[in-house]
């Protein structure tokens, strides 16, 4: 059996206030019944590690480095998320990969450094509305997926998958559920050609989740909770959608 996981994505948003009453609000919410998550940006790392203390809401980064440690200015160690109190890290979100230019076998060594330090790796794969519309989704995420296939292999159940439409993200615009569930399927199917247990692994859904919407995405078979950026910066949003998580 899967767990359902509604891990929050802030992106670049947040301040010591804002994130004090939203934090606050989640702890005093205690969802339970599914596994939840916060990815903040880094400097908040230590207040929210103080302010979700003894609570049931993981933490986690939305990025890593690639390399272990040594030169490398302005980059963050998979071991200092650790050191943190990061169960989780977000690698090649698609904005990581159009804005920072990060590519498949870069996003598989950052995963496999998270891994090296005891965190779960959130994968982001997605295509493209050109890509969409050109009817290469399923090349797209099949190549995305086979970058990392090599550690699914190995960590089935270790590794949090996310698929997040491109052309979904931050746009109100939302696969629908049956879209989703499409590309959810042809991703365990695809894994399973590659040798992965594909049906332990986690596969989250991102791209305008709301509390209205995410009741249907959650409830396809292959959809295991979902990954939530601008929903996830209001409590009652994302409480809302961790409710339709929980009831399934
Ligand atoms: P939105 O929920 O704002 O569309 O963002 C999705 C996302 O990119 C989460 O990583």
């Amino acid at each position: 059996m899967r767990r359902q996981l509604v891990a929050g994505n802030w992106k670049m948003h947040g301040s010591l206030e804002a994130n004090s009453s939203l934090l606050q609000a989640l702890v005093a919410a205690a969802p339970a019944a599914c596994d939840v998550a916060v990815c903040v940006p880094f400097p908040y790392l230590a207040q929210a590690q103080q302010l979700l203390a003894g609570s049931s809401i993981a933490l986690g980064a939305q990025d890593c480095s690639m390399h272990e440690q040594g030169a490398f200015t302005g980059e963050v160690s998979a071991g200092m998320l650790r050191e943190f109190g990061c169960g989780y890290v977000i690698v090649g979100h698609s904005e990581r990969r159009s804005l920072h230019g990060e590519g498949d076998a870069a996003v598989a060594a950052k995963a496999e450094r998270a891994l090296a330090a005891g965190l779960i790796p959130i994968v982001c794969v997605g295509e493209t509305l050109q890509q969409r519309e050109q009817e290469q989704t399923e090349a797209v995420i099949g190549l995305q997926l086979d970058a990392v296939a090599h550690l699914l292999g190995r960590h089935a159940a270790r590794i949090v998958l996310a698929y997040e439409p491109v052309w979904a993200i931050g746009t109100g615009r939302s696969a629908s559920a049956a879209q989703a569930q499409q590309v959810h399927a042809f991703m365990r199917a695809r894994l399973g050609h590659r040798g992965v247990d594909a049906g332990s692994v986690p596969m989250l859904y991102g791209g305008s989740v709301k509390p209205d919407n995410a009741r249907e995405l959650f409830a396809q078979p292959d959809i295991d909770g979902g990954l939530i950026g601008g929903a996830s910066l209001k409590a009652a949003d994302f409480l809302g959608i961790v409710d339709a998580a929980r009831s399934h």
